[in-house]
């Protein structure tokens, strides 16, 4: 089968750079057309040059990146510096990159790139906040037969909120734009802290990732300690969630995940419950279904992909 077309739409962030690197080591089963960049974890112009360090590391420098929405739709940046560090993606000691943003913004890029491909082909991978795809949707609402598949990193049910008490941080940062893409009728995959908290990096894991021996097994094992320190604390667990990296993983090996198809609504409106995914888990609703929310995966199975992939490196 040829490799699935994607755009990875994304606010670099550890997990991010994880998941950035996973598809780029991937080339039999993923294409990246080109990664846009958010603000979110931290603000654009640092997740811009994060996303440019990644692909640097990574030594595929030639897949095109490209700054888009410096701030939500309608409301305020929320950052999280708490989690990710100053930079967003502390812990490695990583060089300033030399690669090039394209000129351009993202959004143009995005809409551009999906009216040059054949409908139902390309597949977005959301890893923050959805302001760009929102953005696109709203713009260029053709495009929207053109994408083969939404799959995102957003949202909670079981799990409730890491950044509020009943939010998810990339939906709580823009819960407009979120609203937008999951009234948009396209096929959704959402990867929440449901199942992203049982993608655990365990010490056994992060020394999987440091025994590769290379410059990217070592980041990445200095990324995820540097992560992990504050989801010990928060949650007492043994180690660092990596969300984003179930978004590229789900591409790659759909059978590591089980989930439900069902409606997920999201909060706009109250101050209390802002941006949460609510989420008909249950079906106790007559909505229509609009996305499959996933709930549980392989974890075991997951970390040997990363780790042999990550290996190619
Ligand atoms: C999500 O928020 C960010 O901090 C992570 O990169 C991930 O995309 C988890 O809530
Ligand atoms: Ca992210």
């Amino acid at each position: 089968m040829a490799p699935r077309k994607i755009i990875i739409d994304t606010d670099p962030g550890q997990d991010d750079a994880v998941a950035i690197l996973l598809a780029l080591a991937s080339p039999e089963d993923v294409d990246v057309l080109g990664i846009t960049t958010v603000a979110g974890n931290v603000p654009l112009d640092l997740t811009s040059k994060n996303a440019r360090i990644i692909c640097e590391l990574s030594g595929k420098v030639d897949v095109p990146i490209y700054a888009g929405c410096d701030r939500p739709l309608g409301r305020d940046l929320v950052t999280a510096e708490h989690v990710h560090g100053k930079t967003g993606l502390d812990g490695p000691d990583l060089p300033d990159p030399t690669l090039q943003l394209q000129d351009g913004h993202a959004v143009d890029f995005i809409i551009d790139t999906l009216r040059n491909e054949a409908p139902g082909t390309v597949t977005l991978c959301p890893l923050g906040p959805l302001t760009n795809i929102a953005t696109a949707l709203t713009r260029a609402p053709d495009i929207a037969e053109h994408v083969q598949q939404i799959v995102l990193m957003g949202g909670a049910y079981f799990e409730v909120g890491n950044i509020t008490p009943t939010a998810e941080f990339n939906i709580y940062v823009d819960p407009q734009a979120a609203d937008i893409v999951f009234k948009s009728g396209i096929d959704i995959v959402v990867m929440p802290l449901d199942v992203t908290h049982k993608a655990l990096v365990t010490k056994s894991r992060n020394d999987a990732f440091r025994a590769l021996g290379t410059s990217v097994g070592v980041a990445v094992a200095q990324m995820t300690d540097f992560f992990e320190r504050f989801d010990k604390e928060k949650y007492g667990s043994t180690g660092a969630p990596l969300h984003d990296p179930c978004v590229t993983a789900y591409l790659i090996r759909p059978d590591l995940f089980t989930g439900r198809h069902i409606n997920v609504e999201i909060e706009t409106e109250s101050e209390l419950t802002l941006g949460m995914t609510v989420a008909d888990w249950w079906g106790v609703t007559d909505r229509a279904r609009n996305a499959t929310f996933i709930g549980d995966l392989d974890s075991d199975g997951f970390f040997a992909l990363l780790t042999e992939r990550l290996g190619r490196l």
